[in-house]
């Protein structure tokens, strides 16, 4: 099997509604409770026809990585990216990233948006060698408790 530093397209599944409960339960061990998607989240995501995307899973069916995109118009948004804790560092998320950006390039789309937390430095990264440019902030956008906010850093690549 291909690594996932080396990622090959056909690694990838696509989003299918009967993989909401896997979705669910990557989210779950990846965000703070007030930012999972429930599994009724990425159950009506998916049979949005605007929403698309990748998973990986393991053997047993379980999600390793995921990433949801909605198209609109002619432009599409990351909604979410994210992988396993357990199978961090090793490109999966470069991979997925480099396959939506394949597929949303393949659809004629001019460009991809996202917003990510100034104080996710992972992510950051992920997104700047993904050839994203920052191209905004929205201040205090993120709730960290009940007196900390942290901005968002919104970030475009042009296709
Ligand atoms: C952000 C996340 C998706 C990265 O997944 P990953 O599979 O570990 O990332 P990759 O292995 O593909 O790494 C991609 C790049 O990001 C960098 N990176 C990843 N995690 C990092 C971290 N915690 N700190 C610094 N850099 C990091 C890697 O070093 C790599 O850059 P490099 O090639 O220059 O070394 C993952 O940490 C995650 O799921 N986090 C929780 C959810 C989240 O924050 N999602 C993004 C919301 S906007």
């Amino acid at each position: 099997m291909p690594s996932p530093q080396n990622p090959s397209f056909a690694d990838f599944s696509e989003l299918d509604a009967s993989s909401a409960p896997a979705l669910h339960q990557l989210h779950r061990a990846c965000f703070s409770q007030d930012e999972v998607w429930t599994e009724g989240a990425f159950q009506a995501a998916i049979e949005e026809p605007s929403h698309w995307g990748v998973v990986q899973f393991d053997q047993q069916k379980s999600a390793l990585g995921l990433s949801v995109m909605r198209t609109i118009a002619d432009e599409c948004e990351l909604l979410t990216i994210a992988v396993h804790p357990e199978n961090r560092g090793e490109g999966l998320a470069a991979g997925m990233l480099a396959q939506v950006i394949h597929e949303a390039a393949a659809a004629g789309l001019m460009a991809i948006h996202l917003e990510v937390a100034e104080d996710n430095p992972g992510a950051l990264r992920l997104y700047e060698n993904g050839g994203f440019q920052k191209a905004g902030r929205r201040p205090g956008y993120y709730r960290r408790s009940k007196d900390q906010f942290v901005d968002a850093i919104l970030m475009t690549k042009t296709l």
